[in-house]
Formats: C-alpha cells, sequence, structure tokens
C-alpha cells in the first residue's frame, strides 16, 4: 500500500457536449510530494480537480488515491477517503470565530470525533498552530484580512489530516504573497501529506513543488521540474511567456 502513489490520474478524457476539456490526461503525485499543475485559462485544471476531488465522473480513465480507485465516488466519499481541498472562493462563515470555523470542519460524520469533546477542540488549535493563526482564535473571521482567512481555510483542510490535498490558487488576490507562503510552507511541512497545487503565481509554485505538470487545451503538454518546464518551447508558447525570469 506505501508504495502506490498518493494520487493517479490514470488516461482521464471528461466532454463537455463536443468540448473536450481533458484527453487522456495521466500524472501522479508521490507520497509527500508537492507537484504543481499550470497551464492557461480554460486548459482544463478545473475539470482536473474536480475528477479528483469532486463529484466529476471522467469519461474514460481512473483516478486512484493510494491504489483506489474513486473517479465513480461523490465528493463526501472522496473526503472520508482522504482527500482535502481549498477552495477558490473562501467558504468562511463571517460571523463565527476562527476557532469555530476550523472545529466545524469537523461536523461531518466520518470524522468520527464528538461535537463539543475536548479533542475536537485540541485538534482545532493544533491545526490553527500549524499556520500561526493561535492569536487569532477567537476573532470573527470576517473581520479578518483576506491573507489570514485564505489561512483560516487551509486550517480547516488541515484540521481533517488528508492524505492528499489540493489546493486550488491559494495565493489568488493576495497582497504579500511571501508572508502567506511562509505560513503555507510551514504547515504543509507540519501536515507532510501530498499536494497538487494550480496557482499562477510562478513564484510559488517554484518554491513549493518539486515537479510540475502544464496543461493546455486539455492535455499535458510538459511535465518536470520547474526549471525544465520553464525553459520548455511549448510551455513558454502555450502559457509562460514572459511571466518567468
Ligand atoms: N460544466 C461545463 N460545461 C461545459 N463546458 C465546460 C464545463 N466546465 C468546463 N468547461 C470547458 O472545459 C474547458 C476547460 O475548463 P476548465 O477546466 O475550467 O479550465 P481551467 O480551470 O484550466 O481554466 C473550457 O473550454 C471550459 O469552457
Ligand atoms: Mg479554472
Amino acid at each position: 500500500m506505501s508504495d502506490q502513489p498518493a494520487l493517479e490520474v490514470i488516461d482521464v478524457s471528461v466532454s463537455f457536449g463536443g468540448i473536450h476539456a481533458l484527453r487522456n490526461v495521466s500524472l501522479s503525485v508521490a507520497p509527500g510530494a508537492r507537484v504543481g499543475l499550470i497551464g492557461p485559462n480554460g486548459a482544463g485544471k478545473t475539470t482536473l480537480v474536480n475528477c479528483v476531488a469532486g463529484g466529476l465522473k471522467p469519461n474514460e480513465g481512473d483516478v486512484r488515491l493510494y491504489g483506489r480507485s474513486v473517479a465513480k465516488l461523490s465528493a463526501p466519499l472522496r473526503a472520508r477517503l482522504g482527500i482535502g481541498r481549498t477552495f477558490q472562493n473562501l467558504e468562511l462563515f463571517g460571523s463565527m470565530s476562527v476557532l469555530e470555523n476550523v472545529t466545524t470542519a469537523l461536523d461531518v460524520p466520518m470524522v468520527g470525533i464528538p461535537r463539543r469533546s475536548r479533542a475536537r477542540e485540541d485538534r482545532a488549535r493544533a491545526a490553527l498552530a500549524a499556520f500561526g493563526l493561535e492569536k487569532y482564535a477567537e476573532v470573527p473571521a470576517g473581520a479578518l484580512p483576506y491573507g489570514v482567512r485564505k489561512l483560516v481555510e487551509l486550517s480547516r483542510a488541515f484540521v481533517r489530516q488528508p492524505r492528499f490535498l489540493l489546493l486550488d490558487e491559494p495565493v489568488a488576490g493576495l497582497s504579500e504573497p511571501e508572508t502567506f507562503l511562509e505560513a503555507l510552507v510551514d504547515g504543509l511541512d507540519r501536515l507532510g501529506c501530498a499536494v497538487l497545487l494550480i496557482e499562477h503565481d510562478m513564484p510559488t509554485v517554484r518554491e513549493l513543488c518539486s515537479q510540475v505538470y502544464v496543461l493546455d487545451s486539455g492535455a499535458v503538454i510538459a511535465d518536470g521540474t520547474f526549471a525544465e518546464v520553464a525553459r520548455n518551447e511549448r510551455v513558454v508558447t502555450a502559457y509562460l511567456g514572459a511571466n518567468v525570469d
């Protein structure tokens, strides 16, 4: 079991009517690895995320979590098997405290911790500490700056101790990505789980990811280290252009 990749996407194809959103896409994320997924708008990134963490069932191919096929399962069942995700649009409860926001992430039957238990609060506080958020525990989430709320969103994914984490553009819209990135790296180091990062911010991808896949028009056009894909002609033409120094 431990030899299996954390995530394997095998020859996945998805079409919406006549549009081929994904064509025979294959990728794999080793246990503990952090892998990036980049590509222009419309490339199929969100479709791939939904094939992995959402309820989207591919027309062809398979998606496996530590060797087990999840391609035909509902999103809640995939979460139960250990797939965590964050959302590009924050899904926090603004009037609730940061601590409550994180504890309610455990309010799903499958996590199996009784409501209002001490263990539940301890876990939530540990998840906050992983991202340096202890000092905000009692503050209403809605009163915090955007960057801090993004970290709270990460704590909500983290507290469930996923075996595989999908990060959907965590840096988008941040005014100080560097500070956020530091906290993100710290938290991920503590969690230690495999990560697939979808991100347009190239310094973040370069910093976080040991390997990068590039999607264009529904197909993987390159993969390798950040440095390798950044000098790949097809990638530069399709996506990076002059974006990368
Ligand atoms: N629910 C849908 N119905 C029809 N077409 C869709 C749907 N979702 C995505 N598409 C199309 O599939 C392609 C890939 O989209 P998407 O996965 O959102 O790309 P990305 O996230 O890389 O911007 C686009 O051409 C998009 O218009
Ligand atoms: Mg998208």
